[in-house]
């Protein structure tokens, strides 16, 4: 057995904020943005929205999809970066919103890679026979923790709100599903791309302390990070090609995780992928993190892009860091 997908769907915020909308409150420019990471435009969220709800219509959509109800899901894998609480996660949350049993829900933190995390999840457990219909959701609120002001614009123009779904069944081992993955970490780099407040290593008492001084706000040096995703991407998609013993000809479609255009054109450029097989939505939604290859891969399969026997290849980076790619047969 292994995992084949079932169903998929995505959910986005009605808010769309434009780059000249960025302009009026911070100092940047749509050109600027435009230029360095290819982003027109991204959705906020309403205050009180957040991300289990955002997930909610993302897992209905993949149910739909999927021609399933909620009671037919067996366990709930929930990757997001963006919580609605430091605990419980937002896995039991959705679990409730849902209206499931009293099934298992996990969240999954490994930030932009936490779909492809989750699905090698997933597919482990409907390989082990420990369950057969799993909904895995990826959703983030990045707006409501973004410092929008022109001291945190690096990061503030790249990231957007949304959330996507799947709903994955087990199938037969010769026909559509999870081929393999391969999932990689080194916390070396942690603080390239991490988020220090709230924590742990110092008593609660003195978090509003450090909130004054801003380390509650995301922290980033984009251009270690590019230069590490951009190998990364690479490395990932040749390693998991190798295991199931593919090249890169044979990619039918890439789907990878949407951080910045010119991360995915370099990407595509270095694997000799016409602009036909790669998946781009980060102009219209920015960075999603955990959301944006399910937002990706279900926009891809409404507009007919994702066709049955073909080679899709998810891949991601980002925060840890962390990195993998899951090859699939659709
Ligand atoms: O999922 C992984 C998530 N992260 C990423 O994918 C990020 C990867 N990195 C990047 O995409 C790029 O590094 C950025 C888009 C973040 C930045 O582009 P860059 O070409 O590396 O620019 P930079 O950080 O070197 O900054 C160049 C200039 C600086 O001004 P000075 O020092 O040259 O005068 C910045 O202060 O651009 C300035 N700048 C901005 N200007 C207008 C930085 N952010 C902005 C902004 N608007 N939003």
């Amino acid at each position: 057995m292994r995992a084949r997908f079932a169903g998929v769907g995505h959910y986005v915020p009605e808010r769309i904020v434009r780059n000249q909308d960025l302009e009026s409150i911070m100092d940047t420019t749509d050109e600027w943005i435009v230029e360095r990471t290819g982003i027109h435009e991204r959705r906020f969220v309403r205050e009180g929205e957040g991300t289990s709800e955002q997930g909610l219509h993302a897992a209905r959509a993949a149910l739909k999809a999927a021609g399933l109800t909620p009671q037919d899901i067996d366990f709930i894998i929930f990757a997001t970066l963006s919580p609605d609480y430091m605990f419980p996660g937002c896995g039991a949350l959705l679990q409730e919103k849902l209206g499931c049993g009293t099934i298992g829900a996990l969240d999954v933190r490994t930030q932009c890679t936490g779909f492809v995390y989750g699905l090698a999840v997933a597919d482990s457990m409907i390989r082990a026979g420990m369950y057969r219909r799993i909904l895995l959701v990826g959703a983030e609120t990045q707006s409501m923790g973004l410092n929008l002001s022109t001291e945190g614009r690096d990061m503030s123009v790249i990231f957007g709100d949304g959330a996507g779904a799947a709903v994955l069944v087990a199938g037969d081992d010769d026909g559509p599903g999870v081929l393999d993955t391969v999932l990689h970490s080194e916390g070396s780099h942690a603080k390239e791309l991490w988020m220090e407040v709230p924590t742990c290593l110092v008593p609660t008492t003195r978090t509003i302390e450090l909130v004054n001084e801003g380390r509650h706000f995301p922290q980033m040096n984009g251009r270690e990070v590019f230069k590490h995703a951009t190998r990364r991407f690479v490395e990932a998609v040749d390693e998991v090609l190798a295991r199931i013993g593919k090249t890169r000809d044979d990619i039918d479609l890439l789907v990878p995780h949407q951080a910045n255009k010119r991360i995915s054109d370099a990407v595509g450029e270095r694997l000799g992928l016409p602009p036909a097989r790669l998946v781009q939505n980060v102009q219209r939604y920015g960075n999603t993190t955990a959301a944006s290859i399910p937002i990706a891969l279900s926009e891809a399969i409404e507009q007919g892009r994702a066709k049955p026997g073909q080679l899709l290849i998810l891949v991601a980076f980002g925060s840890g860091f962390t990195w993998g790619a899951s090859a699939v047969r659709w």
